[in-house]
This record gives structure tokens, C-alpha cells and sequence, in this order.
């Protein structure tokens, strides 16, 4: 129980500061290329966070997107997106969230995304159930891939590979199958679980991306593989999540196959 109480105060801590600096000043720059962001209030955010974390478990690792990782000899691990959709937060667009995920002995236990703008707080722990503003979610039923609504993202970099993000983005559009790009992957990765999309797939992701996500599509009765159809690891780049119906068939796609 205490772990939940921390997941929760410590996802509430970094919403607050989103809130706060929403319509404020703050310094933005540039990380691997212009168009990576970080602001002022992801650190203020990841700051926040890890108060409440250190403070009740100060022994635990931590793995999040804005410090390096703090390495201790402990089972578990928080894995932390301070602002997942800092594009987004940085236009005022107001689809992000702050993303955080316990894992213990490298399995993710539960996890926790709340977007403070919508007010919709996603929550799973494993063998518990995924819920939205404490009502249990499920995924989607839609049988068919050509009667789905997708979602994806984009990598800065990688995009022209062979069967990489701009083809299969480019296959699925073509088909008239409607594919969304809202900007935040653990926002995509809920909504699969509450089902709003019946699948998500993306080429390029980090453990902070998808960690609190992957559990929260899981217990929501969905199916997250990586693209080769094995289980996901939430330490690989590729990830397909679904309401499991139409996973074969997108991960069919996503590998160079038609619809
Ligand atoms: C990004 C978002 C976006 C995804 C990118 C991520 P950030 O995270 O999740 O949807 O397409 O791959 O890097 O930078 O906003 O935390
Ligand atoms: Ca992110
Ligand atoms: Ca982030």
C-alpha cells in the first residue's frame, strides 16, 4: 500500500508543478536535435518527484528521463517521465502527463499516468486491474485492423528505414485507416487500455516512455509486444500495443506486410 500511496503523491507532485507553470515564463532548450525540448518545468517536475520518492524510500533505484539513474542496491526501481509530451506542454497543447512506473526485479508492479489538464488519472497495479479515476478500464473490442483507430509517434531520427515509422505511418493512411499522433506515448499506451485506440505502435522508445503504459495496457486486458511479436521489455526501443484482437495483424504491417 505504501508503494501505491508514494506512486500517487509523487505522480501528483510533478502534475501540480505542470499546472503551476502552464501559462508562466520558463527557459526552453534543445536536447539531441531543435525540436527535442526540454523546459525549465520538466526539471522542476522530476525535482518534485523525487522528494516524495527519496523520502519515503531512499534506497530505491530511480531511472528517469532528465537525471542520470541512481544505482543502489535495491529490488526496485521508479522509472519516472517527469513531463511526457513536453512538446505538446511547451505549445500549450494540453496532452501530457507525468509517467511513472515501479518495477521490481525488473518487472513492472504497477503504474501510474496522470494528465492534469483532462484530470484523468490512469492507474494499474499487476494482477489488480487498470483503472481511470478509480473505474476500471478495459480495451477496445474491435476485431479488424481496417476498423481501427491507431495511434503512433515519431523518432527525430530513423524515420526513413525500410518498414520504419514514415512507411507503415504511410500504409495505414493509405488504407484509410485512421492513425493519430497526439505526442505522448504513456497518453497513447492508456488510451489502448481505456480503449479510444485499438492499437499503438512506435519504433522508438525510452524505459520512461512506456514503463508505467506497458502495465496499464496489460491490465487492462491488452497485448504489448515488440516488433518482432515477442513480450515487451520496456528497455527495447520497439513496442506494439493492442486490445490483443487486432494485434497479429498490426504487427503484420509494422513488419512490411499488407492489410
Ligand atoms: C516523447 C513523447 C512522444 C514520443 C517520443 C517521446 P517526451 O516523450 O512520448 O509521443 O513520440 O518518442 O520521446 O520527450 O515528450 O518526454
Ligand atoms: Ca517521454
Ligand atoms: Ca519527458
Amino acid at each position: 500500500m505504501i508503494h501505491k500511496h508514494t506512486l500517487i503523491e509523487a505522480t501528483m507532485a510533478g502534475a501540480a508543478i505542470m499546472k503551476e507553470y502552464f501559462d508562466k515564463q520558463y527557459t526552453i532548450s534543445s536536447k539531441s536535435s531543435l525540436n527535442d525540448l526540454v523546459t525549465e518545468v520538466d526539471h522542476k517536475s522530476e525535482e518534485a518527484i523525487f522528494n516524495v520518492i527519496k523520502n519515503h524510500f531512499p534506497h530505491h533505484n530511480i531511472l528517469s528521463e532528465e537525471s542520470g539513474p541512481v544505482i543502489q542496491e535495491s529490488h526496485y526501481k521508479w522509472i519516472i517521465d517527469p513531463i511526457d509530451g513536453t512538446i505538446n506542454y511547451a505549445n500549450g497543447i494540453p496532452i501530457c502527463c507525468v509517467s511513472i512506473g515501479l518495477e521490481r526485479d525488473g518487472i513492472m508492479e504497477m503504474g501510474a499516468v496522470y494528465n492534469p489538464f483532462l484530470g484523468e488519472f490512469f492507474f494499474a497495479q499487476r494482477g489488480f486491474g487498470a483503472t481511470l479515476n478509480n473505474k476500471k478500464i478495459h480495451v477496445s473490442d474491435t476485431l479488424e485492423l481496417k476498423r481501427s483507430c491507431l495511434a503512433t509517434g515519431f523518432p527525430y531520427t530513423y524515420l526513413d528505414a525500410v518498414n520504419g515509422p514514415l512507411q507503415v505511418f504511410e500504409k495505414l493512411v493509405r488504407k484509410g485507416i485512421p492513425v493519430r499522433r497526439i505526442g505522448s506515448a504513456a497518453i497513447d499506451l492508456c488510451w489502448v487500455a481505456a480503449g479510444r485506440f485499438d492499437g499503438f505502435y512506435e519504433h522508438k522508445l525510452q524505459a520512461w516512455d512506456s514503463a508505467a503504459g506497458l502495465i496499464i495496457v496489460l491490465e487492462a486486458g491488452g497485448k504489448v509486444t515488440d516488433l518482432s511479436g515477442k513480450e515487451y521489455n520496456h528497455y527495447e526501443p520497439g513496442i506494439i500495443a493492442s486490445n490483443g484482437l487486432i494485434h497479429e495483424s498490426l504487427l503484420n504491417v509494422v513488419n512490411g506486410g499488407e492489410i
